[in-house]
């Protein structure tokens, strides 16, 4: 009798505790656990878990493809004998105090990135600006800018521009200029000429301008800065 009691009870809690059926995008991004910058879009599923408070930080001109999931958090213990969390699971006295769940951190992807369909990004990773992952990878680790990741675990399989030219890109900040300027450049930012880009837009010469909200610019690093990668919220509908 005992024993059958135990085992619903056992069966309840996990139902309870495991099933992290995410929360939808729009009410994570309502609570400010995730943020998108500028004209960012696409939807993804964010795997939220009870006891944590982990953030997903997107800059702007980002597009995630259908499927992409973040999660940030839920990790057990493996450095304890049992992974069990049986403090959770027992409603024992310590529960979600014991250290269980972690999470690795903040999930912080840069400006100007493309993740493409059903890619899972893990917990501490940070995606450098005009980085690409390639479909059905799955990111453990940080991403250089401007690389293109691919696989399980995700490999930097090529970088899209030489080094100079990614330096100057970053310095150029161009994700902060003003929409009008943006439009302007339009031609140039879809094509392949990185040279003439620089060429024409480059030398930090923008590096100052304010946000269409008459905001200051701020850092834009890939190690995430949210203050910067929050502003401006224009989003536009999945880019898939
Ligand atoms: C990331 C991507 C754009 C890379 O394209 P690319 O630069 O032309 O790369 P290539 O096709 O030349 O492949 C380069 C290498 O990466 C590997 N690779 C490419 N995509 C991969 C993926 N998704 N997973 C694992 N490996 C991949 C290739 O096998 C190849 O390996 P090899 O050099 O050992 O032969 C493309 O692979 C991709 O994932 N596109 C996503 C399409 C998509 O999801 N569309 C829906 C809209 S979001």
């Amino acid at each position: 009798m005992l024993r059958k009691w135990a085992a619903r009870t056992v069966a309840r809690l996990l139902k309870e505790h495991y099933s992290s059926a995410p929360d939808s995008f729009d009410s994570l991004r309502a609570s400010g656990l995730v943020t998108m910058g500028r004209c960012s879009g696409g939807e993804a599923v964010v795997h939220v878990y009870e006891g944590e408070n982990g953030r997903v930080i997107i800059g702007d001109f980002t597009g995630l493809g259908a499927y992409v999931e973040f999660l940030v958090g839920g990790g057990h213990r493996v450095d304890w004998i049992s992974t069990f969390p049986f403090r959770m699971q027992l409603g024992l006295p310590g529960a979600l105090e014991d250290g269980h769940p972690i999470t690795k951190g903040d999930i912080v992807i840069g400006h100007n990135v493309w993740i493409a369909r059903s890619a899972k990004i893990l917990s501490g990773v940070t995606i450098g600006n005009g980085a690409v992952v390639a479909a059905y990878s799955v990111v453990t680790r940080d991403v250089r800018p401007y690389a293109i990741v691919a696989g399980n675990p995700a490999r930097e399989i090529r970088r899209r521009f030489s080094d100079g030219q990614i330096e100057a890109l970053e310095k150029m900040r161009w994700n902060e200029w003003p929409m009008d300027k943006i439009i302007e450049a339009v031609p140039l930012l879809c094509s392949p000429d990185v040279e003439e880009f620089i060429r024409r837009y480059g030398d930090g010469a923008t590096a100052s301008a304010a946000y269409p909200d008459g905001t200051q610019a701020t850092s834009n690093t890939a190690t995430g800065n949210a203050g910067a990668l929050e502003r401006g919220r224009t989003s536009v509908a999945g880019t898939d």
